[in-house]
């Protein structure tokens, strides 16, 4: 039989190629999206439109039977997560509650949860390994730091097994182009940088005074089809009964702005840069160190810079879905999503 995978947030980006990377390995897959972020057209399998900290509407979901959860519902903009913190503490912890109380309910036992390398902040040292001090400095990396906590005591009292899975810098789209970015507003460099070379319309460069070599922030751009490649070897660790762990996943190289203006120059033509002051809260380094993740997971990125700027720029040329615009009073007024 199929293994059953709920995958909350699949509507999303990361969430959406990480649900039909199950679809395509076997599993059967549910989304629960309240679509308030994500897209109807990104859903594989079937869609249950609830928000994620509705817990009953949950064990509804949930006592149908699933073998494992992967939880990517959340706020996940940085710069974002100052101007609502309240709305991300509510919808990034509250829905965590809601999710493990859910499980608990239904005795649901494996879970995959998505984290970020925020929850380090400003690293004392390069590569981040996972043991790296966790001191986040944004309301979101705060947030993620308590859904970590949060899910790693529910771990600890025996509740459930769970991986925690930290990206670095999620980019790229689908190989054959059927999902990729769509956020309101857009805030990530590469479909920026796009956008740029193809309307001939200035880019913010934010910073050229950091301590690195270009003066630029350097960053480790890690392909969303390489990730889903993670969570799909999390899900399968879980369910042949591996023990709870946690595992950044990066490329282990970083790439300064300037080197992925470059790249995307490469496929885009000229990017005009008008060069700004430092985005407040940019670290100037996060690059993973992705040993743990090769021996825990069997899992490596395999799909450097260039790609990932190859299939995005794919993607933002005939996109299948677009950017939402905003409904008056939404979040989406306020954060970017993730
Ligand atoms: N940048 C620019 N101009 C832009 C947009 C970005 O110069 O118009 C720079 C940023 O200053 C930063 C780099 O490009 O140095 C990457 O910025 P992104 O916004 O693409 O990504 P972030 O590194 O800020 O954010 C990512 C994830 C978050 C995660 C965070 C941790 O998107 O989810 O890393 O720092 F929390």
């Amino acid at each position: 039989m199929s293994p059953r995978a709920l995958v909350t947030g699949g509507a999303g980006y990361v969430g959406s190629h990480c649900a039909r990377r199950l679809v395509r390995a076997g599993f059967e897959v549910a989304t629960v999206d309240d679509l308030s972020q994500g897209h109807r057209l990104a859903v594989s399998g079937g869609l249950v439109e609830a928000d994620v900290r509705d817990r009953q509407a949950l064990v509804d979901v949930l006592g149908r039977g699933f073998d494992v959860v992967l939880h990517f519902a959340a706020l996940t903009s940085v710069g974002g997560s100052s101007q609502a913190p309240v709305d991300y503490w509510d919808v990034n912890v509250g829905g965590t509650i809601a999710l493990l109380r859910a499980m608990a309910e239904t005795d649901t036992r494996h879970l995959v949860v998505s984290s970020t390398c925020a929850v380090h902040g400003i690293p004392t040292r390069i590569p981040i390994r996972e043991s790296g001090s966790r001191a986040p400095i944004s309301p979101y990396g705060d947030t993620k730091a308590a859904m970590e906590r949060l899910v790693e005591a529910a771990a600890a009292a025996g509740a459930l097994s769970a991986i925690t899975l930290r990206y670095f810098n999620a980019a790229g789209a689908a190989e054959d182009g059927w999902l990729g970015e769509a956020h309101h507003p857009e805030t990530h460099l590469i479909p920026l940088a796009l956008e740029a070379a193809s309307r001939q319309r200035p880019m913010k460069l934010f910073g050229s005074d950091h301590p690195t070599p270009d003066g630029t922030c350097i960053r480790d751009y890690v392909h969303v089809e390489d990730l889903a490649e993670a969570h799909l070897a999390a899900a399968q660790r879980l369910l042949s009964g591996g023990p709870s762990a946690t595992f950044n996943l990066g490329t282990g190289h970083g790439a300064s702005v300037l080197e992925v203006v470059r790249a995307v120059e490469r496929v885009a033509g000229p990017v005009p840069l008008e060069r700004a002051p430092r985005r407040p809260g940019d670290p100037p380094a996060l690059v993973a160190d992705p040993r743990a993740a090769l021996d825990g997971l069997g899992w490596r990125a395999r799909r450097g810079l260039d790609q990932m700027v190859r299939d995005a720029w794919r993607w933002a040329r005939s996109p299948r879905f677009g950017p939402k615009a905003p409904a008056d009073g939404d979040l989406r007024d306020r954060c970017a999503p993730g």
